[in-house]
Formats: C-alpha cells, sequence, structure tokens
C-alpha cells in the first residue's frame, strides 16, 4: 500500500518540508489549500481579531478546503503536516480530518513552529479524534529524512 502526505502551509515552511520529506520516504502529496488564502494579516498573531486568531479561538472554526479531498482508498498511511498555530493544529487540519473519513488509515502527523513541540497539538488530535489510529511523528524544523516516526 502507498503512502500520502497531506499538508497545509500558509507560508511555505511546511510545504518545503513536506515535499523533502515525500522524496525522502517516497510518498505522494496533496495540499491542502484554503478556499480562501490566508494573507499576512489573517497570520498576524498579535493581533486578536485577526482571521487566524478568531479561528483559533473558536474550536468549531473549520476553515473550508478548496479543491476535491484526496482519494484515500489506495493509501494505508497518511502523514499529515502543518505549521503549528497557538501550540495546536490549525482548524483547516479539522476541516480536512472531518471531510476525509480516515477510520482505519494509520495517521502520523508531522509540523513546523517557530519553536513550540509537537507532542501537545498530537495530544490535541488524538483527544478530539479518539476513534483514528494518530502517531506523533516529528518537528521538521531542521534536518529532514525519512526517519520520522
Ligand atoms: C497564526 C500563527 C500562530 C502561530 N503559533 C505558533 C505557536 O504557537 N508556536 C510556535 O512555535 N510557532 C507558531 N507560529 C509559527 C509557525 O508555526 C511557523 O512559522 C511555521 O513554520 C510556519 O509554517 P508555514 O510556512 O508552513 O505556514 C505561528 C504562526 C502563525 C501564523
Amino acid at each position: 500500500m502507498k503512502k500520502l502526505i497531506a499538508y497545509f502551509s500558509a507560508s511555505g515552511v511546511t510545504g518545503r518540508a513536506a515535499r523533502k520529506l515525500a522524496d525522502a520516504i517516497k510518498a505522494d502529496i496533496y495540499q491542502i489549500r484554503p478556499e480562501r488564502p490566508y494573507s499576512a494579516a489573517d497570520l498576524d498573531w498579535t493581533d486578536r481579531k485577526s482571521r487566524s486568531s478568531a479561528e483559533m479561538k473558536d474550536e468549531s472554526a473549520r476553515p473550508a478546503i478548496a479543491g476535491d479531498l484526496p482519494d484515500l482508498s489506495a493509501y494505508d498511511t497518511l502523514y499529515i503536516g502543518f505549521p503549528i498555530w497557538w501550540g495546536v493544529a490549525p482548524r483547516i487540519i479539522s476541516t480536512f480530518i472531518e471531510g476525509c473519513g480516515l477510520e482505519g488509515k494509520k495517521i502520523v502527523i508531522f509540523a513546523t513552529s517557530g519553536g513550540s513541540s509537537l507532542p501537545p497539538a498530537v495530544k490535541d488530535l488524538k483527544m478530539m479524534y479518539p476513534s483514528l489510529d494518530i502517531t506523533g511523528g516529528k518537528l521538521l524544523n531542521g534536518r529532514i529524512d525519512g526517519d520520522i516516526v
């Protein structure tokens, strides 16, 4: 069975990490693109009213994804990557997880960040989706090779 890397990247860092990871582990890749792209103002975490601040304050926020979700039938392992926002996964990751139906898949989480560690973000996803098989991978802020679990 094949592996798929699904990633969201607002400013490119996680995208670069995801592409390197895809090369290293020979996986297919899918970009989770927001229907409405995030502007610099949207990403301003110092502004309590910015779009990202509002979404992260609202646990039920589910920003829409552009285009079709991937067909996962050929994949048994899914790597999900994102930038850490306020210590956890951006809400669009929940849009993706809930839209795809990932029961029975092995899910490995990776992320990039400005310094925050990955485990709290993984713990949060496991609490939100207790029936899914979610494993913490690595923070890909540095060197990237195939050894991420
Ligand atoms: C809204 C917002 C919130 C963020 N929150 C955190 C955080 O809690 N901890 C952290 O280390 N970095 C945080 N960052 C920094 C990003 O995680 C980091 O720059 C990441 O590598 C960006 O990835 P991207 O270019 O793929 O979007 C935040 C960035 C944004 C835009």
